[in-house]
């Protein structure tokens, strides 16, 4: 852990507006939930710079909301090279962010990078991207985002003995 306590986990997809801003969400909402807030610094990040400083897509806002989440307040920003020193672990929501990110990591970066459903038992899968889609696959978005944070936030209160 980078300071006393405090696990660093940021997660990253294409553009910050719709996957990445949902896990963030609801990471940060289950750790709250839990009387863990204090022990978990959460961030999301995008591959690319297209949305930069915009919120979240109103569609992840909306199915968020529904489920008690709030999106409230984040900002889309891009991932950078610090990013691989200054958190614990980068989570990606797909294979091509994954791959993108490890061919940007800085030599010796300490940051684990992982994919983020092999990181909560599912080797393998993504989290398929819903930008084109309807509210039906935003809706499967935040499923599997929630279902994979449950698993992960205890895997990381285990691991790091919180
Ligand atoms: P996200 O979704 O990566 O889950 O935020 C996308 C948002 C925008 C684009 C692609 C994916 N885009 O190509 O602009």
């Amino acid at each position: 852990m980078s300071s006393a306590g405090v696990v660093k986990i940021l997660f990253v997809c294409t553009g910050n507006i719709c996957r990445s801003p949902t896990a963030e969400g609801v990471f940060r909402h289950l750790a709250q939930d839990a009387g863990l807030g204090a022990h978990f610094h959460i961030d999301s990040a995008g591959t690319d710079s297209y949305h930069i400083g915009e919120g979240p897509d109103r569609r992840a806002v909306k199915i968020a909301a529904r489920h008690g989440v709030s999106l409230a307040g984040q900002r889309a920003r891009a991932l950078k090279p610090e990013d691989f020193n200054t958190f614990d672990y980068l989570y990606a929501m797909d294979g091509g962010h994954f791959f993108d990110m490890q061919s940007r990591a800085p030599s010796g970066h300490t940051a684990k990078v992982e994919m983020f459903l092999a990181a909560a038992g599912a080797e393998g899968q993504d989290v398929p991207d819903p930008w084109y889609g309807n509210e039906a696959d935003f809706e499967n978005v935040f499923d599997m985002v929630h279902s994979a944070s449950q698993t992960l936030l205890e895997k990381l209160r285990k691991a790091h003995g919180i």
